[in-house]
C-alpha cells in the first residue's frame, strides 16, 4: 500500500494522506539553522546543535505521536482545521504534502478555502520561512481567521525536558508589532534570541502557552482561543512561552492572500546585546531592551512573496548544482530516483547531522561519531569536497597520537567527548578510507600535508599523513593471540561488547568495562575481531597507494607486508570453511562459527573479506557469498546474523539483549547489506548485487509502505528481520551510515563509476538484462558523458572503452583538465 508517489520531475515525494504509518519527515536547512518537519508539520528547529541551541520544543515519545511543531489553525466560521490535518484532525476536503530538496509544501482545503504553506530555510539564513497562501476557491466571500503557533524550547533541550523546578520560572518574551521575541536567559549569560514574525498587521497574539490553550487540561488539538476565535493577548511570564499571531482575513471569491511568517534565530556580540532606547510600541516587563537589529535585517530579507520566490529559486538552484555532479539514466526508474535524487539528498543530511536529530534520535544523546562521520563522507564527498576536507580535519584533530580515537565529538566545541571515550577498535580505519575517498575524488594530495594536531598534543605540528600512519599501525600494534585485531570495547557493531560481562541494569554497554579487564588496560587482550581484520585488509591498500604515490617505497612495502600477514592470519584462524567467523570472545571461543549454537554466521566481516580477496585462490569468496545467500537472505534484505540469539550471552553483551529480528540481533541492518552488495558486484555477480540492492532501497519498498512504515524515499538503519514479529518493518529512518554506503554500492560498485587515485574507473556489475545505461559525472573539473552498452548481456566485464573516440586501455578514464568528454564502454 502506498501513501503517495514520487514526482521525479520536481524531485519531490508527494504524500496524499496525512495518516502515514509513521510521521514522514523532511529536513530543512543546510548550514547553521535546521528544521525537522513531518508531513503534518510536526517537528522542531535548532541552530547547529540540536541539544544546546534548540529553538522550538518537541516531545519525543508522546501520545499521540508527533504532537508539536509549527501549526496554523484556521477558524472558518466555527469549522476549525489545520492545513496539515494535525493537530485538530478535522477531515480535510483535500490534503497534500510535498517533501522536496530542502523545502516542504503542505496544502489543505476545506469548505472552499485552500491553504498552501511552503516551509524552507533559505541558503545562508538562520531562520525558517513559512509562506501561507490562502485562496478562496468558493463562489462566496469568506471571512475567517488564522492563528499561528510555535512553542519555544528554553534553549538546552536536555535541561528543557528535565529541570522543570527552575525552567518554569525563567521564560521571558518581548513583543514589538507583529514580532514576538524569545529572550529567556538573554539578559544574563546568553547572547542569542529567537523570533517569530509575520509580514502584516495582526489582530492579536499569545505568548503564554496555557493562555493560548485556554486551560492546562487542553491539548494542541483543542486550543480555547482558536475555538473562541479570540486570542487572549497573553504576555508570558515564566511557564512555557510560545509565539502565536492572530489575523482576520476576508477574501472575495477567487481572491488569494499571502502571509509570510519567519521563525528566526540571531546572536549579538557581547557589547551590542542591548538597545539604547525602548520603542514606544514595545511590550516588555524588563528594564532592558533586546537589540533587534539582526532580526530586523532578517525580516526585511523575506518579507514579500517576490523575495520568498527568489529565496526558493536560490535553494532550488543550489540543489540542481549539487545533484548535477552525478546523474544516471538506467533502465530502472527506481534506481534513477534513488541515485539522482534521494540517496544523494540523504547523504547531505547525514553528513550535516551525523546521528544527532531525527524522529528516532532525540538530538540530546549523541555528538558526531568518529566512524559515522568518516563513513558519511564516502557518500557525500563528490557534492561539496571543501566541506568534506574541513570535516576530515576536524575529525582527525580528535585523534590521539597513538592512533586511538575519541568515539564521538561535539559539533559546537569540536572536542572529543570524554563521557564515551575511545578504544573502539574499528574507528581509526574509517579515517583512512574517508581521506582516501577525498583524494580519489579531488586529486587534492595537499590534504596529507595539512597541519592536523592530535588531541593529546594540541600545539604539536602534525600532518594528516601522520594521522593515517598511526591509524594503520594502531591496528597492527594491537593484535590478539591469533594475530587478529583486538576487539577492544566494540568494533563497528556497538552491540558486540566483548569486555563488558554486564549483569547490572543501567550499565551502558557502550561505556561499561568489566573490572576484570581494567588491569589489562580497559578491555580483554584475548577478544579479537575478524571484522576489523577484514576492514583492515580492505582499507590498507588505500594507505599503501598513498605511500606509493608519495614515493615512500619502503614504507609502502612494509604496510603491504602487514596486510598480507593479516590475510594469512584470517585464513588460518578466522575462516570457518564456508564463511568467516565474527570474532574470538574474551574466553577465546569462536563467535559466528558453525561451532556456535546460535549466531553461527554474521554478515559484517564477509563483504570486506571478499573484496580483500582473502582466500580467493581457495574459493573462499564464492563460498562466503553463497553462505550469505543461504543463511542471511530473506524477503526484505539480509539479516545481520543467524540464527538470532534467543538467550542473553553475557560474554557478547548488548547484541543478545534485543528480541530476535531487531537491531543488531538478526535485524536487517541495512548499512552492512551495502557491504555485501559491493562484494557481490566486486565478484562480478551483478544479478545478486542488484537483488540485494532492490530489497532495501527505499524506492523499491514504496509499494509496501504499510508494512515498511518509514519514509519510502530514505533509508532507515534497520528493518525487522525474519525472526521479528514485525518482519519488514523499518525503523530509525534518515540518520544512518546506510545512506553513504548504499550510495557507494550503487554508484561505485553496481554502476561501477568509481574515483581512483589516477582517474575515474568505470567497471559496472549490473543485472544481465540491462542493455546498458548512461551517466553524467563531473570529476576533477571535467564532465564525462558516459554510455555503457551491454550487447552480450553480461553482468560484468569491460570489453572496450573509448574517450572522445580514442581507445583506452583498461577501464580508467584518465584525469582531464576540463571540458566535456564522451566516454563509451562496451561490456562483454
Ligand atoms: C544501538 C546501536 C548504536 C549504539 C550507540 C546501541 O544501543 O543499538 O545501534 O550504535 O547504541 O549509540
Ligand atoms: C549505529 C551507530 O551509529 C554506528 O556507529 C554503529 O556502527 C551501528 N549502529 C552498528 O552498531
Amino acid at each position: 500500500m502506498k501513501f503517495g508517489f514520487f514526482d521525479d520531475s520536481k524531485k519531490e515525494y508527494v504524500i496524499n494522506s496525512p495518516k502515514t504509518p509513521y510521521p514522514w519527515i523532511n529536513y530543512l536547512g543546510n548550514q547553521g539553522f535546521f528544521s525537522l518537519i513531518s508531513n503534518t508539520a510536526g517537528g522542531y528547529c535548532f541552530y547547529k546543535d540540536a541539544r544546546l541551541r534548540r529553538i522550538t520544543r518537541y516531545r519525543y515519545n508522546n501520545v499521540p505521536i508527533d504532537m508539536g511543531g509549527r501549526y496554523f489553525y484556521i477558524n472558518d466560521n466555527g469549522t476549525i482545521w489545520n492545513p496539515g490535518w494535525s493537530p485538530v484532525k478535522t477531515e480535510l476536503d483535500s490534503y497534500e504534502c510535498r517533501h522536496g530538496m530542502g523545502y516542504t509544501v503542505i496544502t489543505g482545503k476545506k469548505n472552499g478555502l485552500k491553504a498552501e504553506v511552503t516551509f524552507f530555510v533559505p541558503q545562508n539564513y538562520d531562520g525558517e520561512v513559512q509562506q501561507v497562501v490562502l485562496t478562496n476557491e468558493s463562489k462566496e466571500a469568506k471571512s475567517f481567521s488564522i492563528f499561528s503557533i510555535a512553542e519555544w524550547c528554553l534553549w538546552d533541550a536536555q535541561d528543557d525536558c528535565t529541570n522543570f523546578q527552575r525552567n518554569f520560572s525563567t521564560g521571558r518574551v518581548e513583543i514589538e508589532g507583529s514580532t514576538i521575541y524569545h529572550v529567556t536567559e538573554y539578559r544574563d549569560r546568553r547572547n542569542h534570541y529567537a523570533f517569530y514574525t509575520v509580514n502584516d498587521d495582526i489582530d492579536g497574539y499569545d505568548t503564554d502557552r496555557d493562555s493560548f490553550l485556554g486551560s492546562i487540561y487542553n491539548g494542541w488539538d483543542n486550543p480555547a482561543t482558536v475555538k473562541a476565535d479570540k486570542p487572549s493577548n497573553s504576555f508570558a511570564d515564566g511557564w512555557s512561552p510560545v509565539a502565536s499571531h492572530y489575523k482576520k482575513v476576508t477574501l472575495a471569491p477567487g481572491e488569494s492572500k499571502t502571509l509570510i511568517y519567519i521563525l528566526g534565530y540571531a546572536e549579538n556580540p557581547q557589547d551590542k546585546k542591548f538597545a539604547a532606547e525602548k520603542p514606544a510600541n514595545l511590550l516588555t516587563r524588563e528594564t532592558w531592551v533586546l537589540n533587534k537589529e539582526k532580526a530586523y535585517a532578517m525580516i526585511e530579507k523575506y518579507n514579500t512573496p517576490e523575495k520568498v520566490a527568489a529565496g526558493l529559486a536560490e535553494l532550488r538552484s543550489t540543489w540542481e548544482d549539487l545533484l548535477s555532479i552525478f546523474n544516471v539514466n538506467t533502465p530502472d526508474d527506481k534506481v534513477n530516483r534513488m541515485v539522482n535524487i534521494w540517496n544523494q539528498y540523504q547523504c547531505m543530511v547525514t553528513f550535516n547531522l551525523s546521528r544527532s536529530a531525527s524522529y528516532f534520535e532525540s538530538g540530546i544523546g549523541r555528538g558526531m561519531g568518529f566512524r559515522d562521520s568518516n563513513q558519511d563522507i564516502l557518500g557525500f564527498v563528490h557534492q561539496i569536497p571543501e566541506r568534506a576536507r574541513e570535516r576530515l580535519i576536524d575529525i582527525a584533530s580528535t585523534q590521539l597520537s597513538d592512533g586511538g580515537c575519541y568515539h564521538q565529538y561535539q559539533p559546537l566545541t569540536k572536542k572529543g567527548n570524554a563521557d564515551i571515550g575511545g578504544d573502539f577498535s574499528d574507528d581509526p580505519l574509517w579515517m583512512i578510507l574517508s581521506v582516501a575517498a577525498y583524494i580519489k575524488e579531488t586529486g587534492d594530495w595537499s590534504i596529507l600535508d595539512a597541519n592536523v594536531p592530535f588531541d593529546d598534543d594540541p600545539n604539536g605540528k602534525h600532518t594528516m599523513l601522520e594521522h593515517l600512519n598511526v591509524s594503520f599501525y594502531h591496528i597492527v600494534n594491537n593484535l590478539g593471540p591469533h594475530g587478529l585485531p583486538l576487539a577492544m570495547r566494540a568494533d563497528w557493531n556497538d552491540c558486540i561488547n566483548l569486555s563488558c560481562f554486564s549483569d547490572t541494569p543501567g550499565e551502558s554497554f557502550q561505556t561499561y568495562t568489566n573490572p576484570k579487564f581494567k588491569a589489562e588496560g580497559g578491555y580483554s587482550k584475548i577478544a579479537e575481531s575478524a571484522f576489523v581484520a577484514a576492514l583492515f585488509t580492505y582499507t590498507g591498500p588505500a594507505f599503501v597507494g598513498i605511500l606509493e604515490h608519495l614515493g615512500k617505497k619502503d614504507e609502502a612495502a612494509k604496510a603491504q607486508a602487514e596486510i598480507d600477514k593479516m590475510k594469512k592470519n584470517v585464513m588460518e584462524s578466522a575462516f570457518d570453511g564456508d564463511w568467516f567467523i565474527r570474532a574470538y570472545d574474551a574466553n577465546g571461543e569462536k563467535m559466528g562459527s558453525k561451532e556456535c549454537e546460535e549466531g553461527k554466521i554474521f554478515i559484517e566481516p564477509q563483504g570486506f573479506a571478499v573484496m580483500s580477496e582473502i582466500g580467493k585462490d581457495q574459493g573462499a569468496d564464492i563460498k562466503t557469498l553463497n553462505s550469505i545467500d543461504k543463511y542471511l537472505n530473506c524477503e526484505f534484505g539480509l539479516v545481520l546474523n543467524n540464527p538470532a540469539f534467543t538467550k542473553y550471552y553475557i560474554q557478547y553483551g548488548e547484541i543478545s539483549t534485543y528480541p530476535g529480528g531487531y537491531k543488531e540481533n538478526a535485524g536487517i541492518f541495512t548499512h552492512n547489506n551495502a557491504w555485501i552488495i559491493c562484494a557481490e558486484a566486486y565478484a562480478g555477480r551483478g544479478d545478486k548485487a542488484f537483488e540485494y540492492y532492490s530489497k532495501i532501497a527505499p524506492a523499491f519498498t514504496e509499494e509496501t509502505s504499510d508494512i515498511h512504515k518509514t519514509e519510502p524515499y530514505v533509508y532507515g538503519q534497520m528493518i525487522g528481520g525474519k525472526d521479528a514479529k514485525n518482519f519488514g518493518q523499518g525503523k530509525n529512518s534518515w540518520l544512518t551510515g546506510t545512506a553513504a554506503w548504499n550510495m557507494v554500492a550503487i554508484s561505485q560498485y553496481i554502476l561501477g563509476v568509481q574515483p581512483v587515485f589516477d582517474g575515474l574507473k568505470v567497471d559496472p556489475s549490473i543485472p544481465h538484462e540491462w542493455d546498458g545505461f548512461t551517466a553524467v559525472r563531473k570529476f576533477r573539473g571535467a564532465t564525462f558523458n558516459i554510455t555503457v552498452k551491454n550487447p552480450s548481456h553480461v553482468c560484468k566485464g569491460v570489453k572496450t572503452m573509448t574517450v572522445d573516440g580514442k581507445a583506452v586501455e583498461g577501464c580508467v578514464i584518465p584525469v582531464c583538465s576540463g571540458g566535456t568528454h564522451e566516454v563509451e564502454i562496451v561490456m562483454g
